[in-house]
């Protein structure tokens, strides 16, 4: 299968202190993989290194590499046109102070689309592909906010979807959501997964299992053991592996 992400020899700083520490993994494409970890063992950062947004932090630095198909993201002169390409939707569903419609056309206008025909296909496709359409089809044009927070969540991965990435991150994005909506955004994110490289953050164990065919578990800024989700669970390799499945940590 093509790695589509990579990273060699990655690492982070804030400041003097360490986050990431010299980190080797590749991702593979039309497929879900999950990172986990205690809290603070730099998962978000990860996720945030890998669109180029991580530096939007003070004091943030780097050293090593990341290849998105190919291309290496920290040499590249557009980091707009990295953004694009790789996607995240983040723990809280934030809808933008707009219409349902002008949220999900918000990057594809950014980037110049603007033939109404072309338009309208993008807001019914992206609300489609999120199983929103027949929720709002009859409003498009009223005010995001009064979405549910599943509803804002699946918004959330419309618009990302709108300028179509070629990987999609996402950091806890279930966390505040109910069974009924969290089960639906996994359903939606293995179609996905069929066209994307997907990689979520989660600290729920049970939802890497359900859907992530690979799994990787951190521990301060490192990763201690990468592998089929079944496997990393039943049989993990490492003592911390193990201590952590179990529930040990986090
Ligand atoms: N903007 C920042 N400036 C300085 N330190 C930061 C910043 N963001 C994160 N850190 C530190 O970097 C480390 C990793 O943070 P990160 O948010 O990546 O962890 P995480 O695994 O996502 O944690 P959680 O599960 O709680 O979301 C932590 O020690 C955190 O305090
Ligand atoms: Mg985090």
């Amino acid at each position: 299968m093509m790695n589509t992400v990579e990273l060699k020899n990655f690492s982070t700083w804030y400041g003097q202190a360490l986050v990431l520490q010299d980190i080797n993994i590749s991702f593979c494409n039309h497929s879900i993989t999950a990172i986990v970890g205690p809290s603070g063992c730099g998962k978000t950062t990860l996720l945030r290194s890998i669109n180029r947004t991580a530096e939007l932090e003070r004091d943030f630095t780097c050293q090593g590499e990341i290849q998105v198909f190919e291309t290496r993201i920290y040499e590249a002169k557009e980091i707009s046109a990295i953004r694009r390409r790789v996607g995240m939707v983040y723990q809280i569903p934030v809808a933008l102070p707009l219409s349902i419609r002008e949220n999900v056309l918000f990057g594809p206008r950014y980037y110049g689309v603007n033939k109404r025909s072309q338009l309208d296909n993008i807001v019914e496709n992206c609300l489609r592909k999120v199983a929103l359409w027949d929720e709002v089809k009859h409003r498009l044009n009223q005010s995001a906010d009064k979405l549910s927070g599943g509803q804002k969540q699946r918004l959330a991965m419309a618009r990302v979807l709108a300028v179509e990435p070629q990987v999609l991150l996402l950091d806890e994005p279930c966390s505040s959501l109910d069974p009924a909506s969290t089960r639906l955004i996994e359903e939606l994110l293995e179609e996905l997964s069929r066209e994307l490289c997907i990689i979520i953050v989660t600290h729920n164990l049970p939802q890497a299992r359900r859907i992530a065919r690979e799994t990787v578990f951190m521990l301060d800024g490192k990763v201690v053991e990468y592998g089929p989700t079944a496997a990393l669970f039943a049989d993990p390799k490492n003592e911390k592996t193990r201590g952590f499945v179990s529930g040990l940590y986090g």
